[in-house]
């Protein structure tokens, strides 16, 4: 798979082992910032990531900032992305597995590196199950972005 990284300055010192942990998975990893531990804005990168998923240039995307959840939230904004900020390997799982979330975020402050390759491995690995309730949740959500629900 092709996967976008996208992270801020509260990210970035984690993100260079994320990027090897991905690639030795056997995955392309595209990079959209930020490089360097100068302040910067979450919302900035994680919609450049976005953008790269939406338009078909990736399939998945990994988000880091201090907590994840910034970059969670902006990258929720876009119709189509949905992004699950996680600190915990199960639900990195089961959000690829159930909410076929696009996105995986976390915190640069909350996890160490172990944590952030497992919970990269547990997202990655995962598929979503696309069969009964959870197809009809998935198009709930998309009928939530369409002002149909
Ligand atoms: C930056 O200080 C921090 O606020 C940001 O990385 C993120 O944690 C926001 O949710």
């Amino acid at each position: 798979m092709k996967i976008v990284l996208g992270c801020d300055h509260a990210g970035v010192e984690i993100k260079d082992a994320v990027i090897a942990h991905i690639k030795s998975k056997g995955h392309e990893v595209v990079e959209v910032g930020t490089y360097t531990t100068d302040s910067c804005h979450y919302p900035i990168y994680a919609a450049a990531a976005c953008k790269k998923i939406l338009s078909g240039e990736c399939e998945l995307g990994v988000l880091i900032c201090g907590t994840g959840i910034g970059m969670s939230i902006a990258a929720n904004k876009f119709d189509g992305i949905r992004a699950a900020c996680c600190s915990d390997v199960f639900s990195a799982r089961l959000t690829r597995e159930h909410n076929d979330a696009n996105v995986l975020c976390f915190g640069q402050r909350v996890v160490g590196i172990g944590l952030a390759l497992d919970l990269v491995d547990a997202f990655l690995d995962a598929e979503y199950a696309n069969s009964g309730n959870h197809l009809t949740r998935v198009a709930l959500l998309k009928d939530i972005e369409e002002g149909k629900l």
